[in-house]
């Protein structure tokens, strides 16, 4: 049931700050991620991962990209992510002492689950799923499993389960950090950045009008570029795919740095450029790369951290959000992104729950 919404996919961007918080609860304290809450045995498998090495589809493998950024940053462990359809074909080598994470809303995409059966017969330390639906197949092959608590999905555009997912991956990243000497403090800094979270979703929420007053400016656009760095280079992944998928506008995401190695060619007037900024270590290099689309006649759409101090001028469109910690700025900076392809599509009239030639579970190869 859609209530008062107008389709399930905005009626579930609503529900992220409710079921964020579904995706937290019993799993932290006030300072402290509780292991045990991740599975019984939970300690015991994580205790000697060497390597991480993710596996997943469409936006669930954006999580994934997140997710390589925390656990390298925070646990020191080293990870690799790669799509299932990728990895299945392939030769490849797994380690013993390895972290096999499968991320999968549905639990049910055929590629995942093949490339976990196939990683079995290598042999690896534990398989871990973070997954949405219980009883999946998925969550039936893994040893140890998150369920995220986002709730039936119904648009084929995935929203909620995007953010729960990095909640739980979140949450598993500090356990996982705490078996290669993460500080107390340190965690205690991340929890309370967790605890943070849904007010903060609810605030960029609150921008929405905004938001949807931006979004005519892609109307009648064909192309348009995603720009973000380290962390929020995903998120910028995952905003294209949501404008192509349920908008039809060909988008595409570039590690704001790789500008210059070939993506700028084709910035003009009729190319858009959305650019997420948090106030982070990088965003001076953001910057200047806003200065190099801007020197083309791009126009640009920045969501920035309003501490970030970018300011709006002729052709650059400023969306200030939140300050937020930066370790969970890819969760709330997804939001908006959200929001404006939500609105393209309704503008453009096109089907935004189902979006043609897509199915909401990819079972066949
Ligand atoms: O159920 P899964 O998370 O395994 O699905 C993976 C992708 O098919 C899915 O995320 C797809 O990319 C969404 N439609 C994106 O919005």
């Amino acid at each position: 049931d859609k209530g008062e919404y107008r389709h399930f996919m905005l009626k579930e961007i609503y529900e992220q700050p409710r079921v964020i918080k579904a995706t937290m609860e019993g799993r932290i304290t006030k300072t402290r991620v509780l292991e045990q809450a991740l599975g019984t045995d939970a300690a015991n498998l994580l205790e000697n991962v060497r390597h991480v090495q993710i596996i997943a589809c469409g936006t669930s493998f954006h999580a994934g990209m997140v997710a390589r950024y925390w656990i390298e940053d925070l646990a020191g462990v080293p990870c690799s992510v790669e799509v299932a359809s990728e990895f299945r074909y392939r030769k490849h080598v797994i380690q013993p002492d390895t972290l096999f994470l499968c991320i999968s809303q549905s639990g049910e995409t055929a590629d995942t689950l093949a490339a976990l059966r196939q990683a079995k017969k290598a042999g690896f330390r534990a398989a871990m799923a973070i997954c949405n639906v219980p009883g999946s197949s998925l969550v039936r092959e893994s040893d140890l499993v998150i369920m995220t608590q986002a709730g039936p999905e119904i648009g084929v555009a995935s929203t909620k389960a995007f953010t729960t997912q990095l909640t739980a991956l979140l949450i598993f990243t500090v356990a996982l950090a705490r078996h290669n000497g993460l500080s107390e403090e340190k965690e205690a800094e991340i929890v309370a950045a967790l605890h943070q979270l849904p007010g903060q979703v609810s605030d960029v929420l609150a921008l929405d009008a905004e938001i949807e007053d931006m979004s005519k400016a892609f109307m009648d656009k064909n192309h348009s570029l995603f720009l973000g760095r380290g962390s929020q280079y995903p998120v910028a992944m995952e905003g294209a795919l949501k404008l192509k998928e349920i908008s039809y506008i060909h988008a595409e995401a570039y590690p704001a740095g790789e500008l210059k190695h070939g993506p700028l060619a084709l910035v003009d007037s009729e190319m858009p450029v959305v650019t997420v900024a948090p106030n982070n270590a990088l965003v001076e290099k953001l910057k200047s790369n806003l200065e190099e689309v801007r020197a083309r006649g791009g126009e640009l759409f920045v969501f920035a951290d309003r501490a970030a101090d970018v300011k709006p001028e002729d052709g650059v469109h400023v969306m200030q959000l939140p300050s937020v910690h930066e370790i969970t700025a890819p969760i709330v900076y997804t939001v908006p992104l959200q929001l404006l392809s939500y609105h393209v599509a309704v503008l453009k009239g096109t089907d935004v729950d189902q979006p043609r030639n897509l199915a909401k579970s990819v079972t066949v190869e």
